[in-house]
């Protein structure tokens, strides 16, 4: 046991329960956290979403964690200075790592904007069950895009602290697939990442 759970009077009992591979075994596959990290707008949701789709109709059993759908839930207390990111994404590994547990396959789409972030992220999850994908579209193309309005509002000076306008997005480097949204389709932004991930769920 931890020092820190002893010191806080914590008995665990992560050895007793069911292990993740009793439930990938009645799931057939393996889990895997599959992470989206882009800009606003760079279209991480929309990839989360259609790809969910395709592989729920294969069999697999997933769950979507989405920035906008977490912020009003669990994470509704945080905001966007660099220390609530961090907390933010913290918390959602921590419930990722118990999805892994439960063989669950996750999509992520958060923009978790630094590599400290994305690291901690790692970290939590172990990086063997973590697949990490950067949606790639220039900060203009998004900034064009404007889904939800709020580049506007953020070049305005209405919303402070806006990813790519006054607040860093620190591109990954060592991503394990890239997807350039302005210029590949949905669908075949979609298959490509389903190649990458099939031979890592396939039980
Ligand atoms: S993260 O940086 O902590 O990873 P997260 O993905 O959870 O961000 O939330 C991003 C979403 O919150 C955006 O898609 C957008 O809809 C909304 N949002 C509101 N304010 C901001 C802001 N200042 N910067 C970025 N996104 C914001």
């Amino acid at each position: 046991m931890k020092e820190k759970d002893l010191e806080n009077h914590i008995y665990t009992t992560f050895d007793k329960i069911l292990k993740r591979e009793d439930k990938e075994k009645l799931l057939n596959q393996r889990s895997l956290v599959i992470w989206f990290t882009g800009l606003s707008g760079s279209g991480k949701t929309t990839l989360a979403q259609n790809l969910e789709k395709v592989l729920h109709k294969r069999g697999f059993l997933t769950q979507v964690l989405d920035g906008d759908n977490i912020r009003s839930g669990i994470n509704n207390n945080l905001k966007f200075t660099e220390a609530d990111r961090l907390e933010n994404i913290r918390r959602i590994a921590e419930v990722s790592k118990l999805l892994v547990h439960s063989g669950v396959i996750t999509l992520n789409s958060f923009i978790s904007p630094t590599k400290e972030i994305r690291d901690m992220a790692k970290e939590i999850i172990g990086k063997e069950n973590f697949f990490e994908i950067y949606v790639n579209a220039p900060l203009e193309v998004c900034e064009k895009r404007d889904v939800k309005g709020l580049y506007e509002k953020a070049r305005r000076g209405e919303i402070k602290n806006f990813t790519g306008i006054d607040s860093p997005f620190n591109a990954p480097l060592d991503c394990d697939l890239e997807i350039k949204t302005n210029v590949l389709s949905i669908k075949d932004s979609v298959e490509m990442i389903l190649e990458g991930v099939l031979e890592r769920i396939e039980f």
